[in-house]
């Protein structure tokens, strides 16, 4: 599938005053939650499909889209549609007490999870990855992305999709880069992507290689054979269906895994992980939307000029980027069209 054309640009930012904080201070760093308007202007996959009225229609659909002889790509590519939009995403700063205007991460998660990824068991655990930034110095910002936790979930199929994601996380890097935010001010942002989430700033770099310093790609990989295995493995629900509680507003265009079985066959191999971290993970679980399915990408199609640092991690036994011999091949692995 040529998955969608990146001519994702930021037309405008609202008036970074009415992006409302509150501030949390604890003994070593302070944490700032914020809510920032943004503005995109950006073109979307026109995808012709609706919102699916049962679990037993969307079932269907992930069967289609990972069958072997899958049509799907009538269904999305019908050409592209300019979408205007403004939404409301929900941020959170870690700034260091001792932080001198140094380094910002800026943490992109993957699907089926938002910002909770980067705080995994909270505070003290040693699998929190914000915690372990701000001791090592750094400033770091997380967000739920576009239709997950406090931001905006606006339609699943027709805005909730990558370009639109891509656009979003243009237009955050230039809030934080523009704004002084209570007294702190950023100048050097290393993107930081999970997943998914490196996959939009991979594509990110190919229009705006001057949007961030360096980039860390974890969960990535130039190839990408294990992906249908490891999405077929989560058993996709219906979101409002899986847990009513958090995702009852949601409407059926929004999926996520059943249960902690299908995460856990994708994402934490017997028995090299605490049970905690995977009921953590199960119980912040996101969404993943019909959008984003079927505005899937994985590289890049066109090379980018970005020349800062890169640094790609690839956890040992991710089911979707590096369980088979056949994908952790070292030239595909440095196959790297994306940068
Ligand atoms: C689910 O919706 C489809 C139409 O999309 C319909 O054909 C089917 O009967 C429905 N199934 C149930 C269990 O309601
Ligand atoms: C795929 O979908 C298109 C458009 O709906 C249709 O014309 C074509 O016959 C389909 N191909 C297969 C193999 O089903
Ligand atoms: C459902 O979501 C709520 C709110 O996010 C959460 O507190 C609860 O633990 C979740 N339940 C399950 C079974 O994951």
């Amino acid at each position: 599938m040529a998955l969608f054309l990146l001519v994702a640009f930021i037309i405008s930012l609202f008036a970074t005053l009415h992006a409302q904080t509150a501030s949390i201070s604890s003994p070593s760093y302070r944490r700032i939650e914020l809510t920032i308007p943004v503005h995109v202007s950006t073109n979307t996959d026109k995808i012709a499909y609706d919102t699916p009225k049962n679990q037993t229609q969307l079932t269907g659909l992930v069967q289609q889209f990972f069958s072997a002889a899958s049509n799907l790509t009538a269904l999305v590519e019908v050409g592209t549609v300019p979408l205007t939009a403004s939404y409301e995403i929900y941020g959170e700063l870690y700034v260091p007490h001792n932080w001198n205007n140094g380094v910002l991460e800026f943490a992109v998660h993957g699907s089926m999870l938002d910002h909770n990824y980067w705080l995994i068991s909270g505070p003290g655990s040693m699998f929190n990855y914000v915690e372990a930034s701000v001791n090592a110095g750094n400033a770091i910002f997380v967000f739920d992305r576009l239709g997950n936790g406090g931001s905006s979930q606006p339609d699943g199929i027709k805005e909730v999709q990558a370009a639109v994601h891509i656009a979003i996380i243009e237009s955050l890097l230039t809030y934080l880069r523009t704004t002084t935010i209570q007294g702190h001010s950023f100048n050097i942002i290393v993107g930081v992507g999970h997943s998914y989430g490196s996959v939009l700033l991979a594509n990110l770099l190919v229009s705006r290689p001057d949007a961030i310093d360096a980039v860390v790609l974890s969960g990535f990989t130039a190839d990408g054979q294990g992906g249908p295995l490891a999405g077929a493995s989560i058993g996709w629900r219906i979101a409002s269906q899986s847990n009513h509680t958090a995702f009852g507003s949601l409407s059926n265009s929004y999926m996520t895994a059943q249960n902690s079985l299908g995460l856990q066959q994708g994402f934490f191999l017997f028995p090299g992980f605490p049970q905690s971290t995977l009921d953590f993970l199960t119980e912040h679980r996101g969404v993943l939307t019909v959008g984003e399915l079927l505005s899937n990408l994985v590289l890049p199609n066109a090379p980018s000029t970005f020349s800062g640092p890169v640094l790609m991690v690839t956890g040992d036994h991710d089911l979707c980027v590096s369980s088979f011999s056949y994908i952790a091949d070292q030239d595909q692995m440095t196959d790297e069209r994306a940068i």
